[in-house]
């Protein structure tokens, strides 16, 4: 039995075999492997991509699911997170995705829940399989992480996108910088402008503006952002020629992307989206692995 709640505590060669088992499930291998296992999808914050394909890749794997709807459950009468979690423990179940908006939440659950964790994103400090997602597109793409020139642009204060990519990034070998306004730098980072950034890094990923987690609003407009931060195409055709677009999605249109930013030529985000699948069935059946 495995958890799955920082990647930080993962080798690169345990990430590495990750991508392998992702790659393996995307050429259409483990159809139906872990046939007859039980999966509880715990949300307790909003997902869109990551609950969905937990859940596709759940049933490309043959489990059952289970996704818990937080409003209409005993939560609403004052049940806690934790006697939620101890419940789904109770009836049984092989493995609980989790995702919350507090900052590790998993720490009251280690050592008291008794079956496979899988952080599906906590607060803005972790979101170990969009990391995953993003590495596997990279590597699909570059063959290789060494050497790499990324720039996450936008907020990386809130993002636990940011926070896990640039760790796992840097030990694999790549160089990241951060880009995007002052007031949602991550000081810790290596800055970089925005425009520079465009021209000469190999990876461009672009982050929404997490308002949910702020307590004041911007201080600019949505126009002044897609102005200054905007990937416009404009800013695309000075691009490297073998350069990437990424972006873990949700994304704002005409905001930190332009319209036609979204499905053009070097936009990777839908093929992010559907390499999500394929390394949330790795992750899953590292799970269940001794
Ligand atoms: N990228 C991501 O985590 O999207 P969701 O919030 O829709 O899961």
């Amino acid at each position: 039995m495995k958890d799955l709640l920082q990647l930080s505590t993962l080798s690169v060669e345990e990430i590495q075999h990750i991508l392998d088992v992702a790659e393996l499930c995307r050429q259409g291998e483990m159809i139906d492997s872990e046939k007859g296992r039980i999966v509880a999808n715990l949300f307790f914050e909003p997902s869109t991509r990551t609950q969905y394909s937990f859940n596709t890749a759940q049933l490309k794997l043959g489990c059952k699911v289970i996704n818990f709807n937080a409003q209409a459950s005993s939560m609403q009468k004052g049940e806690s997170f934790y006697d939620t979690v101890k419940t789904f423990e109770s009836f049984g179940v092989d493995a609980l995705v989790i995702r919350d908006r507090k900052d590790e939440y998993y720490r009251e659950l280690i050592g008291r829940i008794h079956v496979p964790l899988l952080n599906a994103g906590d607060g803005k400090k972790d979101h170990p399989t969009q990391s995953l997602l993003d590495l596997m597109t990279i590597r699909q793409e570059f063959g290789r992480f060494e050497g790499l020139n990324i720039a996450i642009v936008g907020d990386i204060k809130y993002s636990r996108v940011a926070h896990t990519n640039i760790e796992v990034m840097q030990r694999l070998g790549m160089h990241c910088y951060v880009s995007g306004p002052q007031e949602y730098r991550d000081e810790q980072f290596d800055y970089i402008d925005f425009d520079q950034a465009v021209r000469q890094m190999d990876v461009i990923m672009l982050l929404r503006v997490q308002h949910e987690r702020h307590e004041q609003a911007m201080s600019i407009s949505t126009q002044e952002y897609h102005q200054k931060y905007g990937l416009t195409m404009e800013r695309v055709n000075t691009m490297k020629e073998k350069a990437i677009i990424m972006h873990p999605a949700p994304f704002n249109r005409g905001v930190e992307i332009a319209d036609e930013v979204v499905e053009c030529e070097k936009s990777r985000i839908f093929k992010q989206i559907h390499n999500g699948v394929f390394v949330r069935m790795a992750v899953l059946k590292r799970a269940w692995e001794d």
